[in-house]
């Protein structure tokens, strides 16, 4: 039977400080530097979930509301939302807090997907994920629409063949 461990197990909370390093000329935080971060901390959720090597297959949209400006401090949260056969889908929160005005905002949420790999880096079946509050539930559930949009999206899968996107849309065949 397939190992199964609850979602909650896999989350991760990582914190980062904006130094000048890490910012464009208008002192900002540069995107690619955020996209690192998300990278890393949501590379951790999936590697926690399976107990293996990693890689990212692929990135959903990632939209950036608010400019993020040197010296705040960053808390990046990820938890894997469901397990495929192979792959992950991970949920990355991202929080920008300016500590001395006492401000914290919601600045960025994404999903990443991951792939477990063996030794040889062939694919490699990862446990079953569980949620068990409300939330993660609705994630879970959430999380087969989005994967069959990525494959279309990826070419890897025929929207004819998308039946929660289908059903969602109130497509009949
Ligand atoms: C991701 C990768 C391992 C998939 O390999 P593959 O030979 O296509 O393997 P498969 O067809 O068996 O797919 C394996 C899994 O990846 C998923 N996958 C592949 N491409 C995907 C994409 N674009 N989006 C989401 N999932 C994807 C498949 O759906 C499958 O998941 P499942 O087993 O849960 O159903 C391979 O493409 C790879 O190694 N890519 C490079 C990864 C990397 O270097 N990342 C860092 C980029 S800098």
């Amino acid at each position: 039977m397939r190992k199964q461990k609850n979602v909650r197990d896999s989350y991760v909370r990582m914190t980062e400080l904006v130094l000048p390093n890490d910012t464009n000329t208008l002192h900002n935080l540069m995107g690619g530097r955020m996209m690192h971060w998300m990278d890393i901390v949501s590379a951790i959720a999936a590697q926690k979930h399976s107990n293996r090597i990693v890689v990212t297959a692929s990135v959903d949209n990632v939209s950036f509301r608010e400019s993020i400006k040197l010296g705040n401090v960053i808390t990046l949260e990820a938890q894997v939302t469901r397990a495929f056969s192979t792959s992950m889908e991970v949920h990355i929160t991202v929080w920008a807090e300016d500590i001395p005005s006492g401000t914290k905002v919601k600045s960025n949420e994404a999903y990443f997907t991951f792939v477990a790999l063996d030794d040889a880096g062939k694919p490699l079946p990862v446990p079953e994920a569980m949620p068990e509050t409300e939330e993660e539930k609705e994630k879970y559930a959430g999380a087969l629409r989005r994967r069959q949009l990525r494959l279309i999206l990826a070419g890897r899968m025929k929207p004819n063949d998308a039946t929660e996107l289908k059903s969602l849309f109130d497509i009949k065949d």
